[in-house]
């Protein structure tokens, strides 16, 4: 559903954040027609900000991304456009499966803080660079929303107190990346998409006083993890695969849990899979909350399939989805001087 401001405030109130101090580990950047920021090392800060664009014509907008592909001295950019940019202004055709992104079961959508014909996500080691690159205008692009992310000291922890990753593909397997992330030529794309891929944003705020008030085994059946080793329940170790045919009325790991909904590691879910890059995030008044990001080759078969398959999960009293967007990360510039989005703009 989306409600209004009033209605969404009063919705979130009971919820409360604790803090963390980011790590320092160096940036990446990668050159080519694909975007660094997808399959990249992910850092330790991050913010996303989503813009409007107020050119009006195809040269405006390439002034737009020409500006935003210049090199930003210790920060990874990577630019994403919203379903929104299609309206007709510019002429371009929409990639296939970018619509606006619905509302999903137990959604409480802000319109303030979803989607924008731009997305612009900024990675970097501290939060100095991330400010320099962000806080510099770019004529033609209106702020809409920002939201910053960190990762926590030490193992990636999210503010449940939970390790994240482990269920992940590995980004640097190319042929699994080409296979799951990355929009291939011939795909059922317009031409100029090959090299782009969906990223999906979740802006989620936690019930972290509810959760932290639960006994850790209740929150482990929420998860189907152990809190400390990451293990899937029944198992020791964090890497090891969890037996869900050998469990099959959920006595090891609930039915409802977590992973079990959004992997159950069947032959059919294997193709649902997506690249998550996930962060921990506040709002400055004192409130936890989780950045979903992930990225796939299809929107619909990777993201929204899951995203259904978790409605009723164990999770969901604990959580309050109320922003984001779909976008579409643009195939980068070519290295020959060609700006990120060159191929869209022909
Ligand atoms: C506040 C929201 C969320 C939190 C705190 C959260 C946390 C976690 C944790 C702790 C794990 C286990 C470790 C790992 O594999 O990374 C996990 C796994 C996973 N999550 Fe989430 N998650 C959230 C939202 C979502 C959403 C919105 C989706 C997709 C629609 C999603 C998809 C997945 C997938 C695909 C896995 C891997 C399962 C596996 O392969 O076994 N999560 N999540």
């Amino acid at each position: 559903m989306t409600v209004g401001r009033r209605a969404f405030l009063a919705a979130v109130g009971a919820f409360g954040l604790a803090g963390c101090a980011p790590t320092a580990e160096p940036p990446r950047r990668a050159a080519g027609p694909r975007q660094p920021g997808v399959v990249t090392p992910a850092p330790p800060r991050i913010e996303l900000a989503a813009f409007d664009v107020t050119a009006r014509d195809r040269e405006g907008l390439a002034a737009i991304l020409r500006a935003l592909s210049e090199p930003a001295p210790g920060v990874t950019l990577t630019v994403a456009v919203g379903a929104s940019l299609f309206d007709g202004r510019f002429g371009i055709e929409r990639p296939r499966l970018l619509t606006p992104m619905p509302p999903f079961r137990s959604d409480v959508l802000d319109p303030e803080w979803c989607h924008g014909d731009l997305l612009v996500q900024a990675g970097a080691a501290t939060a100095e660079p991330i400010e320099r690159a962000l806080g510099a205008k770019i004529p033609g692009l209106v702020p809409r929303w920002r939201q910053a992310g960190f990762h926590p000291d030490g193992p990636v922890r999210n503010l449940f107190g939970f390790r994240e990753g482990a269920g992940n593909p590995d980004a640097s397997d190319t042929a699994l990346m080409d296979r799951l992330v990355w929009v291939q030529p011939g795909d059922d794309e317009p031409a100029w998409c090959a090299g782009g891929t969906y990223q999906v944003v979740r802006l989620i705020r936690l019930a972290t006083p509810t959760w932290n008030s639960k006994p850790v085994p209740d929150q482990e059946r929420v998860f189907g993890r152990a809190k400390e080793s990451g293990a899937p329940l029944g198992r020791q170790r964090e890497q090891e695969i969890p037996d869900y045919a050998g469990d099959p009325r959920g006595e090891v790991i609930a039915l409802d849990a977590h992973i079990r909904r959004a992997n159950p590691r069947t032959p059919e879910s294997e193709a649902h899979r997506i690249l998550r890059r996930g962060y921990s995030s506040g709002d400055g008044e004192g409130r936890a909350g989780h950045l979903f990001i992930c990225f796939q080759r299809d929107v619909e078969r990777g993201f929204a399939t899951i995203q259904k398959r978790l409605a009723g999960e164990s999770l969901e009293r604990y959580i309050l989805p109320f922003g984001g967007g779909y976008y579409f990360v643009l195939p980068g510039g070519t290295g020959g001087g060609d700006h990120i989005g060159k191929t869209m703009l022909g």
